[in-house]
């Protein structure tokens, strides 16, 4: 029978000589493909006697088996001199300088509610959170907000399309439900603050139909207006980083506390600056948790006080920092965002107030 060694050579060579990776593809199919050369010899031992076909077929089979290990060999070295010729050609230039990295910021509206639950965490306070799409009950009636009550038409609510049961829920119009849900399902004493969306139909430069508030809520015993106070003044002096800065309670009112009392901080109407200057300027709500407000939510008033705040994150972040509109906030302009925006590498600003 015609030997196999002629054959051999002619292969190997061709599988050797293969110059680029495309080259040593046509060689393997050219051999080894359905119409290759072994395979065509392969066929054809079919037609042969038992003890030829078994001669045959071994050898046939060695010889495959030596080509595609030659053809494994080409291809491993064809694939390293194309990544040589490929490093080669575009080696690093080391001496050009660097492109400008612009790293990330983190947004003003972030960081002002890092640094207040980094002041407040110190006090012992935890946060808690509540849904924005809310009821009657828990954004207003449970907070002593009555359905004829004119505090339901001053919040500019946006009420969701009625439920089958007639009732509509809303946007949750500021942050104080969620002290509802929480006096309802944690055992007194409470101490936390309420980060998160709020929602009213206003909208200008300094109004927003999507806004941000925070809210807190200390239960406990024998509470009174002189740890509010201590609590607040505390909280604004080192959020705007100023030792002394003047601290005003105003009575006021609101149906969820009594007393009420409106916080102002001191300062300069004319410059903007805070801290001095005669003038004030309100800053948030606050008092002490009206009694009925604590039986609604299953909490003995003989037993236990309270005192709240809410406060505009965006209102309070836009005095710290001198921003003039509210509306860019939300508008996710890479200028403005890269103007007000924080180091994600210096997460607060923080001066101790002494
Ligand atoms: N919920 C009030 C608002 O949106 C703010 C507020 C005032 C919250 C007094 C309180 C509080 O907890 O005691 O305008």
């Amino acid at each position: 029978m015609e030997s196999l060694d002629h054959l051999r050579d002619e292969i190997l060579r061709l599988v050797r000589q293969a110059a680029s990776l495309e080259a040593l593809e046509h060689a393997r199919v050219a051999v080894l493909g359905r119409k290759g050369r072994l395979t065509e010899l392969m066929k054809g031992l079919g037609a042969l006697d038992p003890t030829a076909r078994r001669e045959r077929g071994q050898a046939l089979n060695q010889l495959k088996g030596e080509v595609e290990e030659a053809i494994g060999h080409a291809t491993r070295r064809l694939e390293d001199a194309a990544l040589r010729a490929q490093l080669a050609e575009q080696r690093i230039d080391v001496s050009l300088p660097v492109r400008a990295e612009s790293d990330g910021r983190v947004h003003a509206l972030s960081q002002t509610i890092d640094e207040i639950v980094a002041i407040f965490g110190e006090m012992g306070f935890s946060v808690a959170e509540g849904p924005d799409v809310e009821d009657d009950f828990h954004n207003f009636a449970a907070l002593n907000i009555p359905p004829e009550h004119p505090a339901r038409q001053e919040q500019d609510t946006f009420y969701l399309p009625e439920q089958k049961d007639g009732s509509r829920k809303v946007l949750r119009t500021h942050t104080s439900p969620v002290q509802v849900r929480t006096m309802m399902s944690v055992k007194p004493p409470i101490r936390i603050i309420v980060p998160g969306r709020t929602f009213r139909s206003d909208h200008d430069a300094t109004h927003s139909p999507m806004f941000h508030q925070c809210e807190g809520l200390v239960i406990d015993r024998d509470l009174h207006l002189g740890h509010l106070k201590g609590t607040l003044i505390d909280f604004l002096r080192t959020f705007f980083g100023i030792a002394d800065l003047p601290v005003r309670f105003r009575s006021s009112y609101f149906p969820f506390t009594e007393p009420s009392m409106e916080v102002d901080i001191g300062w300069n109407r004319r410059t903007g600056e805070l801290g001095k200057g005669g003038d004030w300027l309100e800053i948030l709500g606050s008092g002490m948790v009206h009694p009925r407000v604590l039986a609604n939510c299953g909490i003995d008033p003989r037993e236990w006080q309270g005192f709240a705040w809410g406060m505009g994150v965006e209102r309070i972040a836009m005095l710290k920092h001198g921003i003039p509109d509210l509306r860019p906030f939300f508008e996710s302009d890479i200028r403005w965002l890269r103007h007000y925006g924080f180091s994600p590498l210096a997460p607060t600003m923080l001066h101790e107030g002494e």
